[in-house]
């Protein structure tokens, strides 16, 4: 059994009710009320699960998508999952671009915590895109920001993925950031710091204090959202984003005002969901 649920309806629905959810969102539409919707699963793994099924369908519809990728512990049961499809099933990613969100300031792509080695890690090496159309963002400076700008000037990217910051971040935006921001650098709040030393031997100390990162104006050009959140430390952010009213300091709340998100989510992050 999966929820669905956009801002003030919530349905329980059977996994083959994807019909309805269509016709749902058409007359939300109609209403020119823009939908975002919201499953909830039982776990991180079904998660995971549903997150690649929303993938596949992008990737089955166009071979050469253009891909907009988020590091963190949230994607990687996607990311598991499209190497033993593209193992299993022969998927290729051959003729698709990927566009990362964001990456630290002050580490070299080869250290083992920078979101290079990550992506490398967790995704890239087990798939066959080439290197070439591998994107992410690197370096401190405006220029740096405006060349990744122009990196994707003539790309729109099909689905981006997004994890969500227990305090509402994405990509690294952290609350505060302005909506209208395109690629540039940003100090990393305390919170966020704290929430990554796990991958820096438990030691704040090492985690760096700047990032460059996608703004928000540049993540919401893309056609489709796919946000993914497990976890009950996530629960506050997620409400704000789907309950709350869009507002800077809740920055994945600006995903209300995109007309193609889907945000999945386990019991434990909707726990604070309006009913
Ligand atoms: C980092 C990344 C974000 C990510 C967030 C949540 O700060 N810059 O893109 O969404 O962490 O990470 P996790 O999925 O590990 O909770």
């Amino acid at each position: 059994m999966l929820w669905t649920r956009d801002k003030k309806h919530m349905k329980k629905m059977s996994a083959d009710c994807k019909q309805v959810m269509k016709v749902v969102s058409l007359y939300r539409k109609v209403q020119e009320e823009i939908v975002m919707k919201v499953i909830v699963l039982k776990d991180y793994d079904e998660v995971s699960q549903k997150a690649f099924e929303v993938m596949k369908e992008v990737i089955s519809a166009k071979k050469d998508a253009v891909l907009g990728l988020a590091t963190g512990s949230s994607p990687i049961g996607l990311y598991q999952r499209m190497i033993k499809d593209h193992e299993e099933n022969g998927t290729s990613y051959a003729a698709c671009q990927s566009f990362n969100l964001d990456e630290y300031v002050g580490l070299s792509r080869d250290h083992a915590e920078s979101y290079y080695t990550f992506m490398h890690e967790n995704l890239f090496k087990g798939l066959d895109m080439k290197e070439e159309n591998i994107h992410l963002p690197y370096g401190n400076t405006k220029e740096d920001c405006e060349a990744y700008e122009k990196a994707m000037e003539h790309v729109t990217v099909d689905i981006q993925v997004l994890g969500i910051g227990a305090n509402g971040h994405i990509g690294f935006n952290e609350p505060g950031t302005p909506f209208t921001e395109e690629t540039h650098i940003v100090t990393l709040t305390e919170k966020t710091r704290q929430d990554n030393a796990r991958f820096f031997d438990n030691d704040i100390q090492q985690v760096p204090t700047h990032a460059i990162t996608m703004g928000i104006a540049t993540i919401m050009k893309a056609k489709k959202v796919l946000l993914v959140a497990a976890g009950a430390n996530k629960a506050d952010a997620v409400k704000a984003m789907v309950d709350g009213k869009p507002d800077e300091n809740w920055p994945a709340s600006v995903l209300q005002k995109h007309d193609d998100v889907i945000v999945i989510v386990d019991e434990a992050a909707a726990s604070k969901l309006n009913a």
